[in-house]
This record gives C-alpha cells, structure tokens and sequence, in this order.
C-alpha cells in the first residue's frame, strides 16, 4: 500500500505543492504566552489550514481555519491559533491537512503565565543574513542556539541578506525560503521574535511583516509589539538605520511609551527587554544612532527597562551602563555587574549570527566588544533576582559574562526635563 502512495505521489507534484513550508510557532498576544500558540506556515496553493495537537501523538485535537494571501510573497500565509492550552506544556503537533499533505511532527511548549517567577533562559541574536556561501554558518549557530533550548529566541533583524525576495524562484542567492530552511527544525518548536531589520524591508514593510505572527499594535501591525513571558517582557521596534528614529509624539513613540508605563507599574513584571536593529552605542561599520538619544533612550531609563540588544553592525559590543534622561551619553555604572536600582540601561549588540565580520571599535560607553559569530545567553535566576548574560562563539566558547542585580532601589525614574535637544556627533 505505501508503494503506492509514493507512486501517486511522484506522478501528482502539484499535490505536494500545497504542503506546509517555513512551519513555525510564535504568540500573537500580549498577555496570552501561557495559554496559546499560533502555528503558522505557507503554502503554494489556496488550502485549509488545519493543526491537529495534543499532550501525546495519540491525543490529538483539532483546529481549522483559512489561510490568507499575501501579495507580497505571493504565497498563502496560514496562522492557527491554538488557546485553552495549559501553561508551561509539551504540546505535540503536525499542520497541514489530509489531501495536500502535513507537515513532520513537531512540539512546542507553552509560556510561564505572567508574573511566575521560574527561571527563564531565552537567546538573543541578530544578523544571520543568509545567503548562499553563509548557509553553513548561519545553520552552525543556530544549532548552537538550539543546544541551549531557550524558551524563545530574541532576534535584531538582518534575516536575509536579501530580504525583497520569498524564493530560490525570485532570486536563488539570498531568499526568506532559505532561512526558514536553516532554521525549520528550531522555529517549529521554539517562538521566534525580531525586531526589524534595514534587510528585512527590502521587500517592504508588509513582506517582512507577512512572515510572520506577532503581537498587533494599536496601529493595527505588528512593526513593534510586545509580549510577556513569566516576569518580563519583551519590546521589538523598527529603528532599522543609522539616522531611523521614532520621534517623540510619533505613533512609535507613544505606543512604546504607553507599553512601558504599563509594563513598569505592573507588579508581576520584573524585567523588561527592548530589541532594535540600529544601535546608538556602537560605532563600527555603520555610525551609531544618535538621533534615539534624545526620543526612546530617555523612555528607557525612565521607565527602568534592563537590557536593549541590537545588531546592524556585524560585531558584538556590550556597553556600560548608560543614561540618556538627564543629558546625553551618562556613564553610571561599569559593569560587568550592573544594579538595576542604577539608573540607567546596558545596550549590547550582537549582531553576527552568521553575517560577515566588522572591525571593532572600542568607545567611551564600550565596556566590551570583540567579532565573532556568536550568540547571547540570559540566564534568568529568579530565585536570586540575578540575570546571567553569557556570549558564546560558533565553538560555544564563552568570551563575555556579566550580571544584572535586583534588589529593592528604584527600578522607575522621573521623566526627562524638557532640557533643549543636544546631539552628540558620532566618533
Ligand atoms: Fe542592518
């Protein structure tokens, strides 16, 4: 009999085309990591979205839904929302549907309900960049990331080198097919989340954006979002160049400030995470962003967010701890073992997750930097209120480590003096 399933199958390939590809799992809630998952992937042709899960292979639901076109990638996107799951539990899963075929069985595991206080160990990368000669590298860091089976990875955008194109049809070099590919067997079971990349928007903003599923904004995309997990929440914004910004009075700007005003006064929330692509303390191949100095940077420090990761330059450089609230460019704390009740925020680029290598170069704010391919570990001990960060090379070699202490000080801060605008020039 399975002979000739595999004949039916060879003579019919347009049957296979509507199979599930670029499988993968993340939240599009806010609140709702403990009890959801969307399980989202494409297809070729127009086709029902079906997820059969359970607790066992052999306990299995199961959802329908249909899928939605995307112009842009000229593909179906389909996006299954499972809810009513139980917090921090395997789920076992396979999408697609009987007639054009499922996917390989998967798993995911919910989030900690908001305000647990179990340890957390997420990873933070960015700029895989992929193309044609990167394949190997970006899918040796990724296996390395695996191997830590984070709860989530927290990326900086630069996905695809060539971010205006979905397939080796479009352009064989550099394509959205070709990091799903590298990364199909670790975000079909762990939630993917970036902020944008200057890459990412070469097929402009909803190409990008269709990839994916991500928390909503109040501007109805999901451009910058935020979702909670256990005790601490995660930021994603689109600064993507050197001179991007999100002025103040700008929808970016008093979304991101009404999500931290929320985020802050929220007792069940300890630690709070901003990722954005163009850093402003790191001058390297690209100049730094000064122009966020003066619009988010103060918000961050008002409002006691912990740690901004960023990329864009293809190095990995981790600041001291720096104020923007009072006047520009602050130095208030060393490191590596920072204070949280300091006012102040860390800002660490990690931003070659598989790209081309920039030269370093080591600033007043800079309190380590070096270039290897390289992803970031934080080890949350909510037990000791103590955040380990840990880099690693392609050779897990750990070559940078520091702290992040919570203890009973301030963690939330007056809002900046209108104080006129300065601007410091880039090195
Ligand atoms: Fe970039």
């Amino acid at each position: 009999m399975s002979g000739h399933i595999v004949f039916a199958a060879c003579l019919l390939p347009v049957v296979l085309s509507a199979a599930p590809i670029n499988v993968h799992v993340s939240w599009n809630g806010r609140d709702d990591a403990a009890s959801t998952m969307v399980i989202a992937w494409q297809t070729l042709n127009n086709t029902t979205s079906k997820v059969e899960y359970g607790l066992s292979t052999n306990d299995s639901d199961t959802v329908t839904a249909a899928p939605s076109y995307s112009t842009p990638c000229q593909r179906y996107n389909h996006a299954v929302k499972l809810t009513n799951l139980t917090a921090n539990t395997q789920y076992h899963y396979r999408c697609g549907n009987e007639t054009d075929g499922w996917s390989a069985a998967s798993t995911f595991t919910t989030g900690l309900p908001i305000g647990s206080t179990d340890d957390i160990l997420f990873v933070a990368a960015g700029d895989t960049r992929i193309d044609t000669p990167k394949i190997g590298r970006v899918t040796n860091v990724k296996n390395r990331i695996a191997a830590r089976n984070p709860r989530l990875l927290f990326f900086s955008g630069d996905i695809p080198r060539e971010g205006g194109y979905q397939s080796a049809d479009d352009y064989a070099d550099s394509n959205w097919d070709m990091w799903f590919e590298a990364y199909s067997n670790f975000v079909d079971h762990i939630p993917f989340f970036s902020s944008t990349g200057n890459h990412d928007l070469y097929g402009g903003t909803s190409m990008f954006t269709d990839q994916f599923h991500w928390p909503t904004n109040a501007q109805g995309n999901d451009r910058w979002y935020s979702v909670n997990f256990g005790n601490a929440h995660f930021i994603a914004l689109e600064i993507t160049g050197s001179t991007s910004d999100a002025p103040v009075g700008s929808d970016q700007y008093n979304w991101l400030q009404t999500d931290l005003a929320q985020a802050s006064s929220d007792t069940n929330i300890l630690w709070i995470f901003v990722s954005f692509h163009a850093p402003p303390y790191c001058a390297s191949y690209h100049s730094r962003n000064v122009n966020v100095l003066s619009s988010i940077c103060p918000l961050f420090d008002q409002y006691g967010v912990d740690l901004v990761f960023n990329g864009h330059n293809h190095i990995y450089e981790r600041t001291k701890k720096m104020r923007n609230r009072v006047s520009q460019d602050e130095i208030m704390e060393a490191g590596p073992s920072y204070n949280s009740s300091v006012e102040g925020v860390v800002y660490i680029v990690t931003g070659r997750a598989g790209a081309n290598s920039h030269s370093t170069n080591p600033s007043a704010w800079t309190a380590f930097t070096d270039n290897p391919l390289h992803y970031l570990v934080l080890d949350i001990d909510n037990t000791t209120g103590v955040l380990y960060g840990r880099a690693y090379d392609i050779d897990d070699t750990l070559f940078d480590t520091f702290t992040i202490t919570k203890n009973d000080g301030p963690d939330v801060f007056p809002p900046r003096a209108p104080v006129g605008i300065r601007i410091l020039p880039g090195p």
